[in-house]
């Protein structure tokens, strides 16, 4: 392993009850990279999300993340390690404000970085004007916003970042993305993205690879995740 890289999977099988659905994936992702993960509807690439922050325990293999290998840790140990999750769906808490739901992200950056709400008001300026507002009152596209800032409280390292474009006008995507561009620009943060976007993926994504029933089956290298015709040769059926 390089000094560069900053996760890296191998062997890793997961799945639910006696169901495996990862099929033993390699990857690695290097500092600073933003990579995406495409495929299909059910292939498997949410599973991979949720094995990588730690919600669901690989039967097999190992995930190693800073060189350190996290394999056995809980959720939290990774996200106080620096691994930020995005659920797909957001997963906002719609009973809290805008605030309280940032307040809860603070809890992974514990004991690495001091709760910045200034940057992610920078960014995204609508959770500065909504912070009292209930999360459960915003449009798709703002609690997808709050979904990234609340995950940018905990001052990650890598930014695990499952289907953001679901539901979501295409002028909010657009402005997503700018954003997390903007964050790997300015603060070096790692992006594993999911997605199904085209506009998206060919729009962020530095490489990427195919999953296909639990495996992933090709890699695309940066000519070819930029390449609208490309990219879509994966997604359709
Ligand atoms: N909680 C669960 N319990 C049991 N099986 C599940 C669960 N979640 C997903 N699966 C199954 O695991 C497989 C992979 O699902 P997964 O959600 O990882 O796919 P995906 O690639 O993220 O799909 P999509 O693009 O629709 O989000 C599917 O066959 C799905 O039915
Ligand atoms: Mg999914």
């Amino acid at each position: 392993m390089s000094d560069e890289t900053l996760l890296e999977l191998s062997g890793l099988r997961s799945g639910y009850g006696a169901e495996t659905v990862l099929q033993g994936v390699d990857m690695t992702l290097g500092q600073g990279e933003i990579v995406a993960v495409i495929g299909r509807n059910g292939v498997g690439k949410s599973t991979l999300m949720r094995t990588l922050c730690g919600l669901l325990k690989p039967s097999a293999g190992r995930i190693s993340f800073l060189g350190r290998d996290v394999t056995g840790d809980a959720a939290d140990l990774r996200a106080r390690a620096g691994i930020g999750y995005i659920p797909q769906g957001r997963d906002v808490f719609p009973e809290l404000t805008v605030r309280e739901n940032l307040l809860v992200g603070e809890v992974a950056g514990q004991g690495r970085a001091a709760p910045d709400y200034e940057t992610v008001y920078k960014f995204f300026p609508i959770l500065k004007e909504r912070a009292r507002q209930r999360a459960g009152t915003l449009s798709g596209g703002q609690q997808q916003q709050l979904a990234i800032g609340r995950a940018m409280m905990g001052n990650p390292t890598l930014m695990l970042l499952d289907e953001p474009s679901e539901g979501i006008q295409p002028s909010i995507i657009k402005d997503i993305a700018r954003n997390v561009r903007t964050l790997n620009e300015q603060t070096g943060l790692a992006v594993l993205l999911v997605e199904q976007n085209l506009d998206l993926i060919v729009s962020i994504a530095q490489r990427g690879y195919v999953m296909e029933k639990g495996r992933l089956v090709a890699t695309l290298d940066r000519d070819e995740i930029t390449s609208r015709d490309e990219v879509r040769k994966h997604l359709t059926i």
